[in-house]
């Protein structure tokens, strides 16, 4: 038996449930099947319910005096409909010990604790009002189910009166169950619930209603597809306990009613004019909500291949290779272009979108703020863009999940919004040092709340005038950089922003595509708020980081050559390509027509190059920084020793990738030299074995490399990250030849 209640001052060992319905019956049922307490009694208007629910075990005993069973017990749970709940209180007040907690598991709660003040005058501080969000379509104790209320929301809805200890006792035992507690405000729950619960049950009535009046309904009902079934399936649901949620939640009910009519209004305006941007505004935005929700309840991510994080890779060096890839689209441009489209006027285009975790916390932010964004399908996205002045207040803090660029980007343009917002983001996203982005953007007159450790969440006070500033980068950043580009578009004078080392460029070139009045020069670059941006088209170059994975593979391989078409050819982002080329890879370069204000590349990469060691410090390590763990890779293919330096300025990044690789490299016997700001790595032959991808997108491509660099197999754990940038870079990957395949667990 759990001994949790022991120590407690109202122990909780006698349970009471009255009403052995669904609800009653599979709480009972629930703490006998897991020993929460020693004795569970059921009491219930009918004598057959009581005598059922004892021959299946959901209670240990029947009320035959309810009376005595009231003083006898530490809980009451009262599990009878809605508007039986007075009566049953006004039954039971009598009898009631001053130590005995009572609950209900009602779906409504103003109306129960009217009723209760009515009966007790001043509540009782041991009376907590409960509804746990769990159902069936059954009923009836028979239906009882131990584990109903696993994983389900419970909400306790405590008064002033209520003795907080209570209300710990009573939420331990739901625990105990499986239920996850929350508490609210009574009249916070109706209202929630009226929404969530009461006006879809109400609309789907509704619905059925209307259709089975049509003189033709039998014919539509013969008709109905799986919309009309699967709107409609609640409309079966108990008629009696509806009408009276109807009468107890009046209220809340015709509020949300009215609510769902003017949206209805809009809708049926849009169809009537034939208004495709609202229209589209509408469905898109239901729909991303939606999946929003789908993955709430799943506990998934924004990206569809989250099934893949337990998938584990086995690669191996090949011997011949031949063949064309496809890389996925750059990251940071994807997030630039859904930004800067966002705020532009017009439609934007965009292909080659990569659908990743980063990019597409970045597009539902955009969303949340009233931007109609279709897409992303196949990496194309169509952004209706608001201009500069018409991003709307979000509904609720803005989600930006694992990606750190995605924060800092948006602290610029929501600086300047005339309204607050909230940023947040996972764990790790939490961890990261925002103060290096806030300190700028408060110089610029921005209001900004951020966590005591400098992280996140952000708090960004809205309508705050923005003056341009001219600042030099304390440390290279070019997210840091770019927040303060973008928070210029709405200063006023200019912004200048100097930098010790050039990072990457994207956001300056793309504000130069949608018509920015942007330079970069001798003296930094400089922003003026532009009047307005306009829309354009877009593609995005390739990811160069996963080209640098190709040209390691094709290293390690005997014969032949790789095509990578379209590759990003930035300069502040082709470090890593050169310094591969400095150890001996054979690649030839063809310009392609710019995409996205880019450069862009075809790459022919030659097969059978042994690599040679190298150096790498100074600029070119900033220019190939993401990439630095796949050089690694390559300096432990490579003959001699290879020296990384200046690297201490990579350790604050996220999941610290240099590390993760140094650890890589060593599980696999390779000699690494490892000092915060120096990695020293000695060739050799790699033979193979196992290595963790952790789940980390930059260690999973390191890992990746290495075990292409490997004589025999090498199976690579964890490596959704890696597999949910690139879905289907294995099969393109042995389309070439080579070797690798996925391992699902
Ligand atoms: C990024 C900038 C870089 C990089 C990150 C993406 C960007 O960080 O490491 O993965 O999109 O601006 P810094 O801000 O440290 O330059």
């Amino acid at each position: 038996m759990l001994s949790y209640s022991s120590l407690s001052k109202y122990p909780i060992k006698r349970v009471l449930v009255i009403g052995l319905g669904l609800i009653g019956g599979s709480f009972a049922k629930a703490l006998k099947t897991r020993s929460c307490v020693e004795e569970v009694v059921g009491a219930d208007r009918n004598p057959d319910e009581c005598r059922l629910g004892l021959d299946l075990g959901v209670v240990d005993r029947v009320a035959e005096d309810l009376a005595a069973e009231v003083g006898l017990a530490d809980l009451i749970v009262l599990a009878v409909p809605v508007k039986a709940m007075e009566k049953v209180l006004a039954e039971i007040k009598p009898h009631l010990r001053l130590q005995t907690l009572v609950t209900d598991v009602g779906s409504t709660k103003t109306n129960l604790v009217t009723a209760a003040r009515a009966i007790f005058g001043r509540l009782p501080p041991t009376f907590i009002p409960g509804h746990p969000i769990a159902g069936a379509e059954k009923s009836g104790v028979r239906a009882s189910d131990a584990d109903l209320f696993e994983r389900h929301k419970l909400i306790l809805t405590p008064l002033p009166e209520t003795d907080p200890d209570a209300t710990l006792e009573l939420a331990r035992l739901w625990q105990a169950v499986g239920a996850e507690v929350l508490q609210m405000e009574v009249e916070r729950h109706d209202e929630v619930l009226a929404a969530t619960s009461h006006l879809p049950h109400l609309l789907a009535f509704s619905l059925v209603d209307t259709l089975a009046r049509e003189e033709e309904n039998l014919d539509i009902f013969r008709y109905a597809a799986g919309g009309f079934r699967d709107f409609t399936r609640i409309a079966a649901s108990d008629p009696t306990m509806w009408h009276d949620i109807c009468i107890a939640n009046r209220e809340a009910i015709l509020a949300q009613i009215d609510r769902y009519t003017s949206g209805v209004g809009r809708l049926r305006a849009a169809v009537d004019s034939g208004d495709s941007e609202t229209l589209l505004g509408i469905f898109t935005r239901a729909k991303s909500a939606r999946d929003h929700f789908t993955r709430l309840i799943n506990k998934t991510g924004y990206s569809s291949n989250d099934h893949m994080a337990g998938v584990s890779l086995r690669a191996q060096r090949t011997n011949e290779i031949d063949g064309q890839i496809n890389l996925p689209g750059d990251k940071s441009i994807s997030q630039r272009a859904i930004i800067l489209a966002s705020l532009a006027e017009g439609v934007t285009d965009i292909t080659g979108f990569l659908e990743n975790e980063d990019s597409l916390a970045t597009l539902q932010a955009l969303r949340d703020m009233g931007v109609v964004i279709e897409g992303p399908h196949q990496g194309q996205v169509r952004v209706y863009g608001v201009g500069l002045n018409g991003l709307q207040p979000p509904p609720g803090p803005l989600y930006l999940g694992h990606s750190a660029t995605a924060m800092r980007l948006l602290a610029g343009v929501l600086a300047a919004q005339p309204f607050d917002t909230e940023l947040f983001g996972d764990e790790a996203l939490s961890q990261r040092n925002m103060t290096r982005v806030v300190d700028p953007l408060r110089a610029m007159g921005a209001q900004i709340e951020i966590s005591d450790t400098g992280g996140a969440p952000l708090r960004i006070k809205g309508g705050q005038a923005l003056q341009g500033i001219e600042y030099t980068l304390p440390m290279p950043s070019a997210q840091v950089k770019s927040a303060l580009l973008l928070a210029g578009l709405w200063a006023s004078g200019e912004t200048r922003i100097r930098e010790p080392v050039l990072t990457r460029d994207h956001t300056e070139r793309m504000l130069a595509a949608f018509g920015a009045d942007v330079e970069a020069g001798e003296q930094g670059v400089v922003i003026k708020a532009p009047r307005a941006l306009t829309a354009t088209r877009l593609a995005i170059p390739r990811d160069i980081s996963w080209a640098a994975l190709c040209g390691i593979a094709v290293a390690g391989s005997g014969q032949g050559q790789l095509e990578l078409d379209a590759v990003g050819m930035n300069p502040t982002r082709t470090g890593a390509l050169e310094v591969l080329q400095r150890m001996g890879l054979q690649v030839e370069v063809n310009a392609q027509p710019d995409q996205a204000g880019e450069p862009v590349a075809q790459l022919n990469i030659q097969a059978g190059s042994r690599l040679q060691a190298v150096q790498v410090g100074g600029e070119l390590l900033s220019r190939a920084m993401d990439e630095l763990p796949l050089l690694l890779v390559a300096a432990a293919q490579a003959e001699g020793v290879s020296r990384f330096n200046g690297l201490s300025r990579l350790r604050h990044k996220e999941e610290d990738p240099v590390g993760r690789t140094v650890e890589l490299l060593r599980t696999l016997g390779i000699n690494v030299g490892e000092s915060e700001d120096e990695v020293v790595v000695t060739g050799a032959c790699i033979s193979g074995g196992q290595v963790d991808a952790a789940g980390s997108l930059r260690a999973g491509m390191a890992a990746l490399a290495l075990g292409f660099s490997c004589s025999e197999p090498c199976l690579i754990d964890r490596c959704g990250s890696l597999l949910s940038a690139c879905p289907d870079f294995v099969e393109q990957a042995q389309r070439v030849g080579l070797k690798v395949h996925k391992e699902e667990d």
